[in-house]
């Protein structure tokens, strides 16, 4: 911490691509109790989460995007075992400013990202990987309009929003209004960059989407980062 106790940013260089579980979606997206029937599932910026296997074994049709999935499999999976290494020395380096009370202690959090990746790579391996990954980068999805019942997308909006600037972001946002079904919805999470302020340009984001979305913010089941962050849950109108 510094003088006025604002917190270090995370050191990040590029954006990293990051491993959380289905539990851990479900927990930070307040899914507990979603209704799975609204229509297929697509995680944007998806990385090597679990989200997507898992839905998938529940019988959910479920799709994640990222362009990460480009390139050979194996080098994809490495990539992410290489991921849970630097992020969890990174997070071993500086502890005292993260709240654990949803993970409990260090190890405990890279034992579940070890799990969760395990999911990922038993799936992404799979013959009909490519039905489920897809190496779609924002702002453009390769998605017919109004097909998703939910959309998420965890630990990419927002968070390097430095480096992806405010007209991303826009077109990002509609691109993803876009393939939603009417009444579907967008949940997105955090709302902080890694420099953990919450992203100045979101009112203004959140006006251009007046009559084509109801805005809501919900908290979180995920509490983790030095800062609290709400989640943003955009309702497409019909
Ligand atoms: C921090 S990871 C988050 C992964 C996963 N959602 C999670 O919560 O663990 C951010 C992801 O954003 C992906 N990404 C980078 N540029 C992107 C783009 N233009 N469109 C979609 N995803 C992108 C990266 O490849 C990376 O996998």
């Amino acid at each position: 911490m510094n003088n006025n106790s604002k917190p270090a940013s995370y050191p990040q260089v590029g954006v990293a691509s990051t491993c959380r579980s289905y539990e851990e979606y479900c927990a930070m997206f307040n899914l507990e109790d979603f209704d799975w029937t609204k229509g297929p599932v697509l995680d944007v910026a998806g990385g090597a989460s679990s989200f997507t296997s898992q839905l998938h074994a529940r019988g959910v049709k479920a799709i994640a995007a990222d362009p990460f999935y480009k390139g050979p499999t194996e080098d994809v999976i490495a990539a992410a075992h290489k991921e849970i290494e630097v992020s969890s020395a990174k997070l071993a380096a500086n502890p005292g400013v993260y709240d654990w009370s949803y993970y409990g202690t260090p190890e405990l959090h890279r034992q579940g990202r070890e799990r969760s990746l395990a999911l990922f790579s038993e799936d992404f391996r799979s013959a009909d990987a490519d039905t489920r990954y897809d190496s779609a980068s924002l702002p453009h999805l390769p998605f017919n309009n109004d097909t998703f019942g939910l959309v998420v997308s965890s630990h990419f909006l927002f968070l390097y929003a430095d480096a992806f600037g405010e007209q991303f972001h826009a077109d990002s946002l509609a691109e993803m209004m876009r393939v939603l079904k009417p009444g579907g919805e967008l949940r997105i999470y955090p709302l902080v960059s890694l420099r953990w302020e919450e992203c100045p340009y979101i009112p203004r984001l959140l006006h251009e989407l007046k009559g084509v979305a109801k805005v809501e913010y919900l908290s979180t089941g995920l509490p983790f980062m030095p800062v609290p962050s709400s989640l943003l849950r955009l309702v497409k109108q019909a």
